[in-house]
């Protein structure tokens, strides 16, 4: 088998006595999306922060791209990037200033082309002048996606990349993440609370409670297991009755 381009194994992480992941191991390789589901609190975002190495676990292993993180971050970074709707761009700078800013800091070979491909497919374009303080949080939600892209990067992690879109732009989103991984082989791991955007993009699901995997499958796979119809009737029962 490949190595994979991210991996965790039997990771613990734990806040002052709180254990926000307790033995949590998988795997993501070339081109795969998948997504990380679970609960308020599950340890979803945790795990995404050890992964770009933002936290150091209390125990575990962390790969990404074969290297650890925490040993070869600028290495790392150049081939990876994040978005989370929860993580915000200078105020005070224009839209296009921010994404300049970035490409620059990538060394992108030709950033005015990289830049316009982008704002374009992520329907930026009359907002490129724009303060970005002034947008609403759906394009800035779309304007982190596009700082997310703009290295080319290898593996994307995206933290609840479509909370606050409508659902005009939450479906562009997903045909631009779908072209992504179609185009680049692209691999996405990737956080949601919206259970029918994860049953469109995700090849791979994981289910976390309380910091455990405690199912982890093909979206179709997952249903059957817990004898349902839908990720969301399978996400209730998670929720309300824990693990089996
Ligand atoms: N910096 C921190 N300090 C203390 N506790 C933290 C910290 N970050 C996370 N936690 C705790 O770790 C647990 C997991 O949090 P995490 O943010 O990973 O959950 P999540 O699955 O992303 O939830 P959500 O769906 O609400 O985004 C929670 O109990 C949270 O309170
Ligand atoms: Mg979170």
């Amino acid at each position: 088998m490949p190595e994979p381009r991210v991996a965790l194994d039997g990771v613990e992480m734990s806040f002052d006595g709180v254990r926000a992941l307790d033995g949590f191991s998988f795997a993501a390789g070339a081109g795969e999306i998948v997504g990380l589901l679970g609960p308020n609190g599950a340890g979803k975002t945790t795990a995404l922060h050890i992964l770009l190495g933002f936290l150091k676990p209390t125990k575990g292993e962390v790969r990404v791209l074969g290297m650890s993180p925490f040993e070869r971050r600028y290495d790392v970074y150049a081939r990876v990037n994040f978005t989370s709707a929860y993580v915000q761009l200078p105020f005070n700078l224009t839209v296009e200033r921010n994404l300049r800013i970035f490409a620059e800091l990538y060394n992108v070979p030709e950033p005015e082309k990289k830049i316009s491909a982008l704002v374009e497919r992520l329907g930026l374009g009359a907002l490129r002048k724009a303060k970005t303080g002034a947008l609403s949080s759906g394009e800035q939600t779309r304007l982190n996606l596009a700082k997310s892209l703009l290295n080319d990067p290898e593996v994307i992690f995206l933290d609840e990349p479509t909370a606050s879109l409508d659902p005009d732009i939450a479906d562009r989103v997903r045909e631009l993440l779908k072209a992504e991984r179609k185009e680049r082989g692209v691999t996405m791991v990737y956080t949601s609370h919206n259970m029918a955007e994860v049953e469109a993009l995700c090849d791979r699901v994981i289910f976390l409670n309380k910091g455990r995997k405690i199912a982890e499958g093909t979206p179709a796979e997952i249903r059957a297991k817990f004898g349902q119809e839908t990720l969301e009737g399978v996400f209730l029962k998670v929720s309300r009755e824990g693990a089996e």
